[in-house]
C-alpha cells in the first residue's frame, strides 16, 4: 500500500526494506527517505528547466525592457543546478561501449564547449545591464559545465582525447557571441534529432540517454535565449548602427556555412572548423537506419517538443527549422 511520510513524500520503498531479521530498521528507513527526497529534487529541477512562464500577464513588445527582463529571467530561473562531479555514469555493455567510444565526436565536442564558454564570458564582460549580464554569465558557466560533463564522460569510458588547443578571447566579443549563438542554432537543431534517433535505435543505451539529456535541453534554452536576445538587440540599436550590425550577422552566417561545407568535404579549414559542433560528425554513425527526410522530420518534432514548455510570448528559434522544412520538400 502506498504510504506518505510526514513531509508528504511517498514511502513505497521505505517500508519494504527489511533488516537481517526481516524487520525495517530506522537507519534503512532514513536512507530510503533521503534517497526519495534526492530523487524528487532531481525530478523537480528537471521539470523546472523545461517549463517556465513569466508571472506577469499580458502581451509583451519584442525589443522592450519587459522582453529583456523576460528572456533573461527565463535563462536564470530554469538553471538546473546539477553537479557534473556526482553524475553516476552507467556501466555499458561491451557492444554499447564500443559504439560510444568509436563515435568521432568527443574531441570536437569538448573543444566546442570550451570555446563557447570563453566567447560567451567575453561578451558578458561587455554588457552593462546587470540582469542580462548575469544571464550571459550563467550561459557561459553552463558551457563550461558541459565541458566538464564531457570530460567526465570520456574519463568514465576510457575515450582518449587529443590535447586541447588554447581558447583565445575573441578580439571582437560581439562577433564571438554571434558566431557561438548562430552556430548553436544550427547544431542544437541537428542534435535534437540525432539524440532522439540514437535513443530510438538503441545506439545509446537508455541509462546513458537519461544521464546526458539535461545537456541537450540546456542547449535548447541557450538558443531560445539567443534568438530573443538577437531580436531585442537589433531593436535596441540606433538606426544608423543597424546596417553595420546586419552586415556583421551576414558575415557570421557566411563563416558558419563555409566551415560546414569545409567539414562536409573533409577539408581542414583550421580555426573555422572549431565552431562546428558534434552533430556534423555524429550523423553518419547515429542515423544508419533513418532516411534523410525522416531525420529532418525528427529534428522538427524534437525542436517543437523541447521548446513547448517555455513562455509562449518568447520568440522561438525559427530560421533553421524554416530552412529544414524547405529542404524537406526536396528530400525523401
Ligand atoms: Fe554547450
Ligand atoms: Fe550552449
Amino acid at each position: 500500500m502506498r504510504r506518505i511520510s510526514k513531509d508528504g513524500m511517498a514511502e513505497d520503498n521505505v517500508a519494504s526494506i527489511p533488516d537481517q531479521h526481516g524487520e525495517t530498521t530506522a537507519e534503512a528507513r532514513a536512507v530510503a527517505v533521503a534517497a526519495t527526497i534526492a530523487r524528487k529534487a532531481v525530478e523537480q529541477a528537471d521539470h523546472a528547466m523545461r517549463n517556465w512562464t513569466d508571472p506577469t500577464p499580458g502581451p509583451i513588445h519584442i525589443g522592450s525592457p519587459e522582453h529583456l527582463r523576460m528572456f533573461s529571467n527565463m535563462l536564470l530561473q530554469t538553471h538546473n543546478p546539477y553537479k557534473p562531479a556526482v553524475i553516476d555514469w552507467p556501466q555499458l555493455a561491451p557492444d554499447a561501449l564500443r559504439r560510444v567510444t568509436s563515435l568521432p565526436i568527443w574531441d570536437i565536442a569538448v573543444q566546442t564547449e570550451g570555446r563557447a564558454s570563453v566567447r560567451v564570458h567575453a561578451f558578458a564582460g561587455t554588457v552593462r545591464d546587470p540582469l542580462l549580464r548575469s544571464a550571459l554569465e550563467m550561459d557561459g558557466d553552463e558551457e563550461a559545465r558541459h565541458k566538464v560533463v564531457l570530460s567526465k564522460l570520456v574519463q568514465a569510458y576510457g575515450i582518449p582525447l587529443e590535447p586541447e588547443p588554447a581558447y583565445p578571447v575573441p578580439a571582437d566579443p560581439e562577433w564571438g557571441w554571434l558566431a557561438t549563438g548562430y552556430s548553436e542554432c544550427i547544431d542544437s537543431f541537428a542534435a535534437f534529432g540525432l539524440f532522439a534517433a540514437a535513443k530510438q535505435s538503441g545506439f545509446f543505451p537508455e541509462a546513458l540517454v537519461e544521464t546526458f539529456e539535461p545537456v541537450i535541453q540546456e542547449e535548447g534554452r541557450h538558443i531560445l535565449f539567443f534568438v530573443n536576445w538577437a531580436a531585442w538587440y537589433r531593436r535596441s540599436l540606433p538606426w544608423w548602427r543597424r546596417p553595420f550590425y546586419t552586415l556583421k550577422v551576414w558575415r557570421v552566417w557566411v563563416h558558419l556555412i563555409r566551415e560546414r561545407i569545409g567539414i562536409a568535404k573533409g577539408i581542414d579549414t583550421g580555426d573555422s572548423v572549431q565552431d562546428a559542433n558534434f552533430p556534423m560528425n555524429a550523423s553518419g554513425a547515429l542515423t544508419e537506419s533513418l532516411t534523410p527526410g525522416a531525420l529532418i522530420d525528427l529534428c522538427l518534432v524534437e525542436n517543437e517538443r523541447r521548446m513547448a514548455g517555455y513562455d509562449a510570448r518568447l520568440l522561438r528559434p525559427d530560421f533553421v527549422p524554416r530552412i529544414a522544412r524547405l529542404v524537406r520538400r526536396f528530400v525523401k
